[in-house]
């Protein structure tokens, strides 16, 4: 990995992929989500009301519980993924989440389930949804190859912690990447990477193109086993 070349193309697709200036790289913010403030206050309201509101809270908890049974077959019962090549959703940003989600019902993120399933909902319903699992406490899969955990956690603190913070739960907007699965975070560098449409994201694809596949594998190797 070239450290110089990386930042600099990183820089590049930047300024070519959202016209922002280049001084305001330095703040990761501006990069998490494509969600619009009226959103990010609804978010920010709803978790509001549920830490100060025991009754609503108790009436939110049915609502999407009900809502979320389907998604226990892959995701798990308290977001910890039980089938291989899925993510964990316990724990993970809200933000990211209703960004996510989003972008699987606008087809701009393409899994079959996925894109399937999210159609049927709506806005409020994203929000929520996504909600319930950032409130589930943090789980770690621990999985991959530990001889390579050395190398990933190299690897990891200088080309991703920037974004995703150096305990990998993500800064504000971002992916937390802490306990997932090993293979899932293969699977999505490889997206990203090939630009097959299933992914697609300008910092993401100019981070991926720099990892070789044994890169790949350390750092999702020490990724999965962080919590
Ligand atoms: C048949 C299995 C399956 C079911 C059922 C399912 N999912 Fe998924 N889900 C997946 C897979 C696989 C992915 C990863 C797709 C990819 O590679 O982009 C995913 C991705 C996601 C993501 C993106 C998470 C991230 O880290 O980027 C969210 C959010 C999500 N699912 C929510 C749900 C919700 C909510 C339900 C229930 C309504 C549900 N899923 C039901 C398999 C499933
Ligand atoms: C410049 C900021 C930035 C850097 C640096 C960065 N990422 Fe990301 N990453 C993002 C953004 C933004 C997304 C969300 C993309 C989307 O909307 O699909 C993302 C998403 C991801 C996802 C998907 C998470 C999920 O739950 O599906 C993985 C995995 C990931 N990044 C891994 C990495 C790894 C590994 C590195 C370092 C080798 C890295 N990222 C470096 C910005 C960054």
């Amino acid at each position: 990995m070239h450290f110089l070349p990386f930042r600099f193309s990183l820089a590049l697709l930047f300024c070519l992929g959202t016209g922002y200036a280049v001084g305001e790289h330095a703040d990761p913010q501006y990069f998490g989500t494509t969600l619009d403030d009226k959103t990010l206050e609804t978010i920010e309201a709803t978790l509001f009301m549920l830490s100060t509101n025991p009754k609503k809270r108790a009436a939110f908890n049915t609502t999407t519980r009900n809502r979320t049974v389907l998604c226990k077959t892959c995701h798990g019962e308290d977001g910890k993924a039980v089938k291989p090549m899925t993510p964990n959703l316990a724990a993970q940003n809200a933000d990211y989440l209703v960004d996510q989600l989003r972008k699987f019902r606008s087809r701009q993120r393409y899994d079959f389930w996925m894109t399937s399933l999210s159609q049927g909902f709506s806005d409020e319903e994203i929000i929520n949804i996504a909600i319930w699992y950032s409130l589930k406490p943090e789980v770690s899969s621990a999985t991959g190859d530990r001889n390579l955990i050395p190398k990933g956690q190299k690897i990891f603190q200088e080309h991703c912690s920037k974004c995703h913070r150096k305990d990998g739960k993500g800064n504000k907007g971002y992916a937390r990447l802490a306990g997932q699965q090993a293979d899932y975070i293969v699977k999505v560098l490889k997206a990203f990477r090939d630009r097959s449409g299933h992914r697609t994201n300008p910092w993401m694809t100019a981070v991926a193109l720099r990892l070789s596949e044994k890169d790949m594998q350390a750092v999702a190797s020490y990724i999965s086993h962080l919590k």
